[in-house]
């Protein structure tokens, strides 16, 4: 392995690599990085000491705004959730000379494929980057809501120590359902397996491993009606917009808990509003939102925020909203960072990387 200070998980032949070209190259790769923030940046320079790429980095998100002030011969753009790679951008992109879109996540329904695809620029992802780290705070969400910690932790810190208002229920024994059984519900099946709970999922595609471990595949109405817990882990596609709404709400158990921490347009929130207030939903813990762009990441504390419906949403005791961090832990970080150069290091010498970090059509 790479003996470079910190930098100590690529392979040895790999980093000298990477070292060679960019002594030989009179003009390094450059990337410019849209929605870097300060992690972004202490995780991206630090594992760029193996590979030497001239790294820019703007706070802004990508978009028809800005994409104009991407410089002749930049190689690479590297966007997150909500840079908005329209048409209209990666037409410039093109016009610009830039030949990669490296998203620094896994989702990529920000991304114009098809337009990507008539200019020649090649997007890769990061598919896997610890699945751990977002089923692992899907469940602290969970945990959260039905043992009330968020009302507690405030309550505590005003020395009052009174229990009403604060009544839970176990995880143990309870349905939980499951939507999108790939990495990341895989990793979330596993831990709810080991609450004790019995776990209902519906997928596109059966997973044998979790057939094995006791996940019991059914329909999706069948899961609805079952589920004590829903937690959603498939993509949003064209398909599935809303895949929460009125009516899959409808079905629902009275009381269910609904956990979102993939996409945010996967749920209709004016429906889900509407079953908060009726009681249908009992629990709501979301990390995503569908308007999630106008707000998240950024700190708006000193604001006026003009979104009435993440205000309502955030004024219901039982709902927990977190701003897109679920996978934001170090192991994670680096782990990106860590992909998404190599992935550009192969994409610039010519090389493919492997099928998982390229998005096609
Ligand atoms: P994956 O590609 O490994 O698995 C997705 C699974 O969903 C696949 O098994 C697929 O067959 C299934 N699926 C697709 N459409 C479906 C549908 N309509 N109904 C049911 N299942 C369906 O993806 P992974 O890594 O598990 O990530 C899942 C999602 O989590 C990503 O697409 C992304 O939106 C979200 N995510 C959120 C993060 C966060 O920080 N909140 C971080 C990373 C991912």
């Amino acid at each position: 392995m790479c003996q470079t200070p910190n930098h100590c998980a690529y392979p040895a032949h790999i980093a000298a690599f990477s070292l060679t070209f960019t002594r030989m190259s009179a003009s390094p790769v450059k990337v410019l990085f849209f929605s870097a923030k300060p992690y972004d940046i202490a995780s991206f320079n630090q594992h760029n000491a193996s590979y030497g790429f001239e790294l820019e980095y703007l706070e802004t998100h990508l978009g028809p705004h800005i994409v104009n002030a991407v410089d002749q011969g930049t190689f690479a753009v590297c966007v997150f959730v909500n840079d908005k790679l329209t048409t209209e951008v990666i037409a410039i992109l093109a016009a610009k000379g830039a030949k990669v879109i490296a998203l620094r996540c896994a989702g990529f329904n920000n991304v114009q494929l098809e337009a990507a695809k008539k200019y020649g620029i090649t997007v890769c992802r990061v598919p896997a980057y610890s699945p751990e780290a977002v089923a692992e705070h899907a469940v602290a969400m969970l945990l959260t809501l039905v043992r009330k910690t968020h009302k507690a932790y405030n309550r505590v810190r005003e020395q009052n120590f009174s229990l009403n208002g604060l009544l839970g229920f176990n995880l143990h024994g309870k349905t939980v359902g499951v939507i999108g059984t790939g990495r990341i519900g895989k990793a979330f099946c596993k831990i709810m397996l080991g609450f004790g709970c019995k776990v209902l999922a519906f997928d596109l595609f059966k997973d044998e491993e979790m057939v094995a471990a006791g996940v019991q595949y059914t329909t999706f109405d069948d899961v609805l009606r079952q589920a004590d817990i829903l937690s959603l882990h498939c993509p949003l596609t064209p398909d599935n917009r809303y895949l929460i709404n009125q009516d899959s709400l409808g079905k629902m158990k009275q009381g269910a808990t609904l956990i979102n921490t993939s996409r945010g347009a996967l749920i209709d929130t004016h429906a889900v509003i509407g079953a908060l207030k009726t009681g249908r939903l009992a629990n709501l813990g979301i990390d995503v939102y569908e308007q999630e762009e106008r707000l998240f990441f950024k700190d708006l504390s000193g604001s006026i925020i003009e979104d009435d419906t993440i205000q309502r949403l955030l004024s219901f005791p039982n709902v927990l909203v977190t701003g897109h961090q679920a996978f934001f832990t170090e192991d994670a970080l680096s782990q990106i960072a860590e992909t998404t150069l190599a992935s550009i290091h192969k994409l610039s010498k010519g090389l493919t990387p492997d099928d998982a970090l390229i998005v096609q059509i």
